[in-house]
């Protein structure tokens, strides 16, 4: 989908994901002391608002205006400072180059985007880690069409873990992974979890 079709879904209701960070980016930030965070195709901003609550200071990219600009409105609504700490920036994640080093957390949290364009992205989202920096990207699992629930049914954008693994390989930044696993998601109303593909990195330096 291309940014005027997200932006004709974003404003065709008003909420399209929840207004709760997504449960694996709170299991996997939380212990995580608050810095600089790059939230890549952030679309409303659920996770950075959260991370924003928690005194992290977030960069939020989306290519969506629409997107964006509900997320700035929804952050505008607490009285809690946390829309002075989000930065709202319209761009395309394939162009989009943040400053490198200058994130100790960047979020890829249901980006699905074609083989050769995910490993750009990849790569410019580990370019953007700090030393000790955490990556962590989340999707529908590969898998998810034929044994999970929702999301895209074009198997050609989804990943599986080690995809992710493979790609990172080749990002010119040494990452440890920590965790690259297929994790599953209840969904209300289904009668079978949906198939997450999970990978948590923390960036050790230059190779
Ligand atoms: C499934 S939504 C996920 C939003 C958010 N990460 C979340 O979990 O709530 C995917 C988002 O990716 C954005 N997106 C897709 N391709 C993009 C691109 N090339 N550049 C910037 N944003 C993009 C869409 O606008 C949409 O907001």
């Amino acid at each position: 989908m291309d940014s005027s079709e997200w932006d004709a879904r974003y404003a065709s209701t008003d909420l399209i994901w929840s207004a709760q960070p997504n449960r694996w980016v709170e299991a996997e930030v939380a212990d995580l002391p608050p810095g600089q965070v790059l939230d890549l195709a952030a679309g409303e901003g659920r996770n950075s608002i959260w991370l924003a609550a928690l005194g992290w200071r977030a960069t939020a990219v989306d290519f969506s205006s629409i997107a964006l600009e509900k997320g700035r409105s929804i952050a505008a609504k607490q009285a809690d400072g946390r829309a002075e700490r989000i930065t709202w920036h319209q761009a395309d994640v394939l162009e989009y180059r943040a400053e490198p080093g200058g994130y100790d957390l960047v979020l890829l949290v249901y980006l699905h985007l074609p083989p050769a364009e995910r490993h750009l992205v990849l790569r410019h989202a580990a370019d953007a880690l700090a030393a000790g920096g955490v990556l962590l990207v989340l999707g529908h699992d590969t898998t998810n069409v034929a044994d999970g629930t929702g999301g895209p049914q074009d198997t050609s954008v989804l990943f599986t873990p080690s995809d992710i693994v493979a790609d990172l390989a080749t990002s010119g930044v040494t990452l440890r992974i920590e965790k690259a696993e297929r994790v599953l998601r209840d969904v209300e109303g289904a009668d079978r979890p949906a198939i997450d593909a999970l990978v948590r990195a923390t960036a050790l330096g230059e190779s």
